[in-house]
Formats: structure tokens, sequence, C-alpha cells
């Protein structure tokens, strides 16, 4: 089987990562999720009391930061962070951090060595348009803001999370706002890249929808 690269891109709560998951585990393929590898270097820099203004500290912190994914958790400097990055005080702060151009330059820098050598799911905002521009497949994949809002609702409270269904909405759009807006690699649909709608799908339909779009553009 030739290498081949899926860039699957979407706002935030449009399904990107359960999606991107069962997908890559149907194809026995890697599956990137990009996204959380920018909520880990807001973790970081969370913990550590930086100031997101602080340009010059911003940069240390990131050049001097280990983030992997590895068997589907999220390791900071070697330390498992996969809960704690989907955390409120995390979510409502990453798209700031998300919007540097020192931050994205590291991450796009790694994320396109991770597919270098193997065939890939990744999913984000900007892999598509930018981090891999040449993927075979692309995918744009969207929900209602109601729909998405009401995904994270229920996330959020199979895990005792303290949150209104207004709070999420509310964040839901400032983030879209934030990430479609910013100069450097904002959110949008690659030219080249197949809309998918989730509103009122199931996970399997969207799994379906997606391997078949796959199976016509790459010989697998
Ligand atoms: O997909 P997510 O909600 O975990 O993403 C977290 C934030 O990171 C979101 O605000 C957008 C940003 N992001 C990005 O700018 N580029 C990516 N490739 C992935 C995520």
């Amino acid at each position: 089987m030739k290498k081949f690269a899926i860039a699957v891109d979407g706002p935030a709560g449009a399904g990107k990562s359960t999606i991107s998951k069962l997908v890559a585990q149907k194809l026995g393929i890697e599956y990137i999720d990009t996204g959380a590898m920018y909520r880990a270097i807001t973790l970081k820099l969370i913990n550590n009391n930086v100031n997101f203004g602080d340009f010059d500290n911003v940069k240390k912190i990131v050049e001097n930061t280990k983030v992997e994914l590895v068997n589907g958790r999220v390791l900071l400097d070697g330390d498992d962070v996969s809960e704690e990055i989907r955390m409120p005080y995390v979510s409502t702060r990453v798209s700031e951090v998300a919007a540097m151009p020192i931050v994205r330059e590291r991450l796009v820098y790694l994320q396109r060595l991770m597919a270098e050598n193997t065939s890939v799911i990744m999913d984000g905002r900007d892999i598509g348009t930018n981090v891999l521009k040449n993927a075979e497949i692309k995918i744009f994949l969207t929900a209602s803001v109601e729909e998405r809002a009401n995904r994270r609702y229920i996330e959020m409270q199979n895990k005792g999370v303290d949150i209104t269904f207004e709070e999420i909405c509310e964040d839901i759009r400032k983030r879209d706002t934030i990430d479609s807006t910013r100069e450097v690699n904002p959110l949008r649909q690659a030219e080249d890249a197949i809309l998918v709608d989730t509103t009122g799908k199931s996970i399997e339909e969207v799994v379906d929808e997606i391997i078949s779009i796959i199976k016509k553009g790459v010989n697998i």
C-alpha cells in the first residue's frame, strides 16, 4: 500500500477527533490530533504562569517543550496530560495560543515530521490548507453551533465538569471567530476539500461516508 495522507479540518466540536480516530483504526493508519498539541502547549504556558503577551518567554517555553502523541495519549515533557488538556480552563485559552506565529511554526514543523514516513489521518484547522497541502484526501467537517455545543456539553457532563450549555455555546462561538479570523493559517475550507456536514448524523454514518470518500480517492 502506497503511503497517503488524509487531512481533516473544521470548527471546534464538529466531531473531527472522534471520527478521525475511528477511521484510523479501520484503515490501520496513524491518527494525529493537532489540536491536542496546541492544548498541551497552552497547558504548559498556564502552569508556568506565562503572560501570553511576553513573546520572549513564550518562545523560550515553546522551543524547550516536548509534545508527543503515543498510543492515543498526549505527553507533555513526558507526562500524560490527555485529560487535563480537555478542561475548560485550557479550552477557553487555547485559541489565543494557537494564534501565535511562534507556536504554529514549531508545531507545524513537528506535525510534518510525524507524517513524513507513514500514512496518517491528521485533524486540525489548517491541515488541508497548510500542514499537508498535498494530502491525497481533504475533508472539511462541520455541524451547527448548537449541535457542536450539545456534544461538548454531554462530554463535560460525563466528566463531571461544572459548565452550562450556554457557556459552552459562547466558548465555541468565540473560538470559531478567533480561529477563522487570525492572521496566520486561519480555519477555512481548502479549495480541494470535500465538505461533510455531521449535523443530525450518527458517528457510524459519518465514518462510513468518509471511508467511502477515501476509497474513491486512494488505492487501499
Ligand atoms: O480541535 P481542538 O478543539 O482540540 O483545538 C484546540 C485549539 O487549537 C482550537 O482553538 C484551534 C487550535 N488549532 C489550530 O489552530 N490549528 C490546528 N491545526 C489544530 C487546532
